[in-house]
């Protein structure tokens, strides 16, 4: 029977991590059960960093963005034997069952944790929008929101000046911010990691946008792209004549992971924390909590870890009709 959980998050922090640790505590409190927070994430574990978090130690922290318990990227974790620890300290406070909040490598952590007979559910938390296994993952709607509204305000300085803007977006390998963060803000192209980017035809569409008189022209880059920011700005650099815009370019980065959660992650975060509890309650462990179609899933760590998510296509289609 359980009666002790622990909670952590892991990784890059999310938007929303801080609605799923609420939800995760207040659902647990509703089962009778005790939580343990962890602090920074798998380090935590080794460490042997837990508190108690009951219902008033997670109010008031719905509405920030971060994690108050704290994430890091565990290379110790990574090894066998610092895995061994981990499982120790979870043992030595009685822990029942692990909840892990976050993205891609934080989940292959606990795919690893789960084969060596610990009880683990992870929630789907990454702005990359990477883990298969949940349509939409916590913390990439806030994500996207914040890099739109940077296109938006570069598309007004840009269209001052007619000059055209690079603006590379976060995402890792995953083009999912790049594809809707250019597709809501109308950009006039989009570089993604997992479609080939002909710069030659890029540069005509800019080429024939300045020719058409238009004010501004703005070229959306994901940072995983073979032409992210970088490599767009050296292009232009040597082929000026490509194109007639005056170019600059923006790497918005970490400003994205930073913003207070949207109301869709606040509420996922919620749903994925009742979820994780669901899980747990119903012994089912070594599952990756996501949605899948709007409805809370449970998929199974080992058809979730070394899939990559494919971009959707109609969305690509879509955009690519619309530059
Ligand atoms: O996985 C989230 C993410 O923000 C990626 O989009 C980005 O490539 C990476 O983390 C940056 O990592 P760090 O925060 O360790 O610099």
């Amino acid at each position: 029977m359980i009666q002790r959980i622990a909670v952590l998050t892991s990784g890059g922090d999310a938007p929303g991590m801080n609605g799923a640790i609420r939800s995760v505590v207040r659902c647990a409190v509703s089962k009778g059960w005790t939580t343990f927070g962890v602090r920074n994430g798998y380090q935590g574990l080794i460490d042997g960093l837990f508190e108690p978090m009951g219902t008033r130690e997670v109010g008031g922290i719905l509405q920030r963005g971060g994690t108050v318990l704290g994430s890091a990227r565990c290379e110790e974790f990574k090894t066998f034997e610092g895995r061994e620890q981990a499982i120790r300290s979870l043992n030595r406070r009685g822990v029942d069952a692990l909840v892990v909040i976050g993205g891609n490598g934080s989940q292959a952590g606990s795919f690893a944790l789960s084969e060596m007979g610990f009880p683990v559910v992870g929630i789907a938390s990454t702005i990359d929008n990477d883990l298969y296994g949940s349509d939409v993952t916590l913390g990439v709607d806030t994500a996207l929101n914040i890099a739109l509204e940077a296109i938006d305000r570069l598309k007004v300085t840009a269209s001052s000046h007619q000059r055209a803007f690079i603006v590379e977006v976060m995402g890792r390998n995953c083009g999912y911010i790049a594809l809707m963060s250019g597709l809501a803000g109308g950009a006039e192209a989009i570089t993604l990691p997992e479609i080939d980017t002909d710069i030659e035809v890029l540069a005509d569409t800019l080429r024939l946008a300045y020719e058409h008189g238009k004010s501004h022209a703005i070229i959306v880059a994901a940072e995983g792209a073979k032409y992210n920011a970088a490599a767009l700005t050296e292009y232009f650099k040597t082929n000026r004549d490509r194109h007639g815009f005056s170019v600059r370019s923006t790497i918005l980065g970490h400003v994205q992971r930073g913003g207070e959660p949207t109301a869709a992650d606040r509420v996922l975060g919620s749903k994925f924390g009742l979820g994780a509890i669901e899980a747990i309650d119903r012994g089912e462990f070594g599952v990756l909590v996501g949605i899948q179609n709007n409805q809370i899933t449970t998929t199974p760590f080992s058809e979730v870890i070394g899939k990559s998510k494919p971009l959707d296509e109609d969305l690509l289609r879509l955009a690519r009709i619309l530059d």
